[in-house]
């Protein structure tokens, strides 16, 4: 009777173990809420951090960036979208990046963090060029647990792997903890070598709208006194803020800088009056859609992709719900006519051939 009794047990022991040995995919989908980092636990593979700022009417803009970033994950990092943001303005991230981590599960995780200044100054550094620009400024010593990450503006959508960007962490020599792309390509409409008031890294200046940063580094060299006592010394004479306390610190750290190619910071300056952004090879990588150009008719090559991108809706075709939208918008005459459209093929070189790839394979 007794062994009658503990075979039983044993047989339902082992039908609930191979229960959920066999269930365990669906089990654990449907519980994802909890058991987020899985994919981080089951691959191995740290998260790849994406940082934004979002203040002001930037909400929708800052979602299609993260959109793109997901959309183009391909080599399936583990990405953290970490967002800083004013009060009241959570609840929307929260809402719609919820609904995308229902749709692609264990991908991405996110975090929302009210913006910080440095006490004592802080309505001055809220105001410094645009609302809550230099908080980017202070990310290591916000971000105290993070070795590294990519800070983007709202403005910029992503048209390749995140990983194709971040594999110039790699290519960094011992001094370097950032990378930048220049601020322009051509000294006759370069901003910084004509107009700037205070000094500048390199001939041309750098944008600072795509920086990749290794805060451990930036944290070893004391950036936050450097970048305070920067400010001090420049304030009355810095323009577009956060950007020009980057260009100054660099100037007198030039060691410190990585420059990556233009391809990697697309903005319509290296299109409006004639191509200055040398890609013959790659095509662009992360485009910037700055002083509003996503939202406006001057260059529709840059509002067309941003519209393609704000229509996509995740998880369906991104052959056909994005990519074949999107030529088809690049083909209206005024468009193909435009100084930016005439070299949309060129510009959408990788977009093309991840998406198509990916859609072949499948
Ligand atoms: C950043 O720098 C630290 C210190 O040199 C290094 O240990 C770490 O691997 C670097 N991070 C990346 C992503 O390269
Ligand atoms: C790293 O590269 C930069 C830029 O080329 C250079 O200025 C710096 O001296 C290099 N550092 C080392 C340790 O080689
Ligand atoms: C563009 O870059 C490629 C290789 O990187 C080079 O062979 C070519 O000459 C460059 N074209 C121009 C116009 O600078
Ligand atoms: C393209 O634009 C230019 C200047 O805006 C105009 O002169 C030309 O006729 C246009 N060409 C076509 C094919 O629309």
């Amino acid at each position: 009777m007794q062994h009658l009794h503990m075979c039983l047990l044993c047989l339902i022991a082992l039908a609930i173990l191979s229960y959920f040995v066999h269930q365990r995919p669906s089990w654990v989908t449907e519980n994802k809420g909890k058991v987020l980092g899985y994919n981080e636990l089951q691959t191995g593979k740290p998260p790849l951090y994406i940082v934004v700022v979002c203040c002001g009417q930037r909400v929708q803009e800052t979602l299609v960036m993260i959109k793109s970033a997901i959309l183009f994950n391909y080599d399936e990092e583990y990405l953290k979208f970490v967002i800083f943001t004013e009060d009241g303005k959570g609840d929307e991230f929260r809402e719609k990046l919820t609904d995308w981590r229902d749709i692609k599960p264990f991908t991405f995780d996110f975090e929302i963090l009210p913006l910080k200044f440095p006490s004592g100054n802080e309505v001055e550094w809220r105001n410094l060029f645009k609302p809550c620009a230099a908080q980017r400024l202070f990310l290591p010593s916000l971000l105290t647990h993070v070795d590294s990450l990519l800070y983007v503006d709202t403005d910029i959508l992503f048209l390749s792997p995140i990983s194709d960007i971040w594999r110039f962490f790699k290519k960094f020599n011992e001094t370097q903890m950032s990378a930048l792309t220049p601020e322009h390509e051509n000294e006759n409409i370069g901003w910084y070598n004509r107009f700037a008031r205070h000094p500048f890294y390199g001939r041309l200046g750098v944008n600072s709208g795509v920086m990749l940063m290794n805060l451990t580094r930036m944290r070893e060299m004391k950036w936050e006194q450097h970048i305070v006592s920067i400010h001090k010394e420049y304030k009355l004479r810095i323009i577009w803020g956060d950007q020009d306390i980057i260009n100054i610190l660099f100037y007198y750290h030039p060691d410190k800088l990585y420059i990556m190619p233009c391809e990697y910071n697309y903005r319509p300056d290296h299109c409006m009056y004639m191509s200055i952004c040398n890609m013959s090879h790659a095509g662009v990588k992360v485009i910037h859609g700055n002083r509003g150009y996503f939202h406006s008719d001057r260059q529709p090559l840059f509002k067309s992709i941003y519209e393609a991108m704000e229509n996509y809706q995740l998880g369906s075709n991104a052959n056909t719900e994005f990519l074949m939208p999107l030529h088809a918008a690049l083909s209206v005459p005024s468009v193909k006519n435009s100084s930016c459209g005439k070299i949309s093929s060129e510009v959408l070189k990788v977009a093309n051939a991840v998406i198509s790839k990916r859609y072949r394979e499948v």
